[in-house]
């Protein structure tokens, strides 16, 4: 990763921003596009100092701080990503059904075809994970199902569960995969992992409460949520055609905004990451 990288969240500081990830991505959210005929010192939600630091870095050409201030002014003249200078962001969206013709594997496929320039998404699913069992555990070690999910999550960026509701619940299909998971080194798979939550149901809350169900295990994970947007499918039945296309162009378009919000959390969890290695 560039050190401009870092230099981005330190932008933020020296303008006196909160610069978390959440900061920097909910500043970009509310703030771009910026047009291009307005300067960024005369952009309309500077104070009057951070107007003046930055017109001033800008006028003297000052080596440390220009690139990265035209970095922003870049970023905030997007409308979606969140900098060319971040790296690539692999995805890897894990479905909760085993189902062949499944809504939530369907909306996975939707996600990587939907995917953001930038962002790279590789659709997984729990099969061939047997049911948690303690001795199996004791006896034969961590399932090869398991330990080949969980090279999958390490290699990616980032985690997209795409989750089914199940009587208004987490499906037990789903929460044995990621019991299992857990299992296998909880801290280095889970916490901190970037992690979004979509999901399809047939229902009319569309995953409402099974989202909701998910907290406390994310939780007690210490997944890093993204909980910037949300996306619950409902009624999945008439969103997708024979083949799992997703065919409903709202959620097309939800699915894309979710996708770029998403993406843009993952670079500034990142820089944040980056910082903190740094320091
Ligand atoms: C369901 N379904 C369902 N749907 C919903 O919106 N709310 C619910 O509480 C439930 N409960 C429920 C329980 C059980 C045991 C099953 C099998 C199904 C319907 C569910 O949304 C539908 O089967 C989806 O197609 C499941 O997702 P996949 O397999 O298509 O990804």
């Amino acid at each position: 990763m560039s050190d401009n990288l870092f230099r981005f969240h330190d932008l933020f500081a020296q303008l006196g921003l909160p610069n978390t990830p959440e900061a920097i991505a909910s500043f970009l959210e509310k703030h771009r596009p910026l047009p291009n005929d307005i300067l960024l010192a005369d952009a309309p939600f500077w104070n009057k100092s951070q107007a003046e630091f930055i017109r001033e870095k800008r006028l003297l050409d000052s080596p440390e701080w220009i690139q990265i201030i035209d970095q922003l002014s870049e970023a905030l003249r997007q409308t979606t990503g969140v900098l060319n200078l971040s790296g690539p962001c692999r995805v890897l969206a894990l479905s909760g059904s085993l189902r062949q013709r499944s809504f939530n594997t369907a909306l996975a496929h939707a996600a990587q075809a939907l995917a953001p320039q930038g962002m790279s998404i590789d659709v997984a699913t729990l099969h061939g994970i047997p049911l948690y069992d303690g001795d199996i555990e004791s006896k034969d070690g961590i399932p090869d199902a398991v330990l080949s999910l969980k090279e999958k999550i390490l290699s990616a960026d980032a985690l997209l569960l795409v989750t089914p509701e199940y009587n208004n619940g987490v499906p037990g299909v789903f929460k044995n995969g990621i019991d299992w998971l857990s299992r296998t080194d909880m801290k280095t798979i889970f916490s901190g992992r970037i992690t979004g939550l979509i999901g399809a149901s047939m229902g009319g809350f569309g995953t409402i409460s099974s989202q909701t169900a998910w907290l406390p295990t994310l939780k007690m994970l210490g997944v890093s949520l993204y909980s910037g947007s949300s996306l619950l499918v409902s009624r999945a039945q008439n969103s997708f055609d024979a083949e799992g296309k997703l065919q409903d162009e709202t959620i097309q378009k939800m699915l894309s905004s979710y996708l770029q919000g998403f993406q843009t959390f993952v670079h500034a969890s990142q820089m944040a990451k980056a910082q903190e290695r740094k320091n």
